[in-house]
């Protein structure tokens, strides 16, 4: 899949170590990635745009083939603005599964010129979630092992006040 560019969409609230172990994983397997911050209308957001943008700039910098972009759209029509013809999904579990699937289905229709890939999480991060991290960090917890050692005081400082 060299020559080509993908798109590694997510909310990214924020952005954990099982996410960048995907986009590591993907920036292996593709000439360009870009990993782009979206919204899903059913969530609500702890991090603005921008914050979310920032904290994947700050641990993906050591990858060169690698663009972070924020958008408020349709991921078919991102992808099809980018030229990428793959969207890259990771997946935890098969509670995953039915949400993943129909999204791919409908991002099929809107654009068929773009398939979806899934990566299966690594065994360590299956139960990982931005929401876990929000959850625990706001309590006072420490999230060292969710999150990448770069960012870990920006999030604990944001969303408890001070990190110890
Ligand atoms: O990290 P998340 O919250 O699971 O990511 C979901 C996201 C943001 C990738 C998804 O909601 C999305 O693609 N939003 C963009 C709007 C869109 O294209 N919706 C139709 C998909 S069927």
């Amino acid at each position: 899949m060299k020559g080509s560019i993908a798109v590694c969409p997510g909310s990214f609230d924020p952005v954990t170590v099982g996410h960048l172990d995907i986009i590591r994983r993907a920036a292996g397997m593709f000439s360009e990635l870009i990993v782009v911050v979206m919204v899903n209308h059913k969530k609500k957001y702890s991090f603005t745009p921008d914050e979310r943008v920032a904290l994947i700039k700050a641990v993906t910098g050591d990858l060169p083939n690698v663009k972070v972009e924020y958008y408020d759209g349709l991921l078919a029509d991102f992808a099809r603005q980018k030229g990428a013809g793959v969207i890259i999904k990771g997946l935890r579990a098969m509670s995953d599964f039915e949400y993943e699937f129909q999204m791919a289905l409908a991002n099929k229709k809107l654009n068929p010129d773009v398939e979806t890939v899934f990566l299966t999480t690594a065994a360590e991060n299956m139960y990982l979630s931005s929401s876990m991290v929000k959850q625990i960090a706001s309590m006072g917890g420490d999230i060292k092992d969710f999150v990448p050692e770069q960012i870990k005081k920006d999030i604990t400082e944001r969303l408890y006040g001070k990190d110890e």
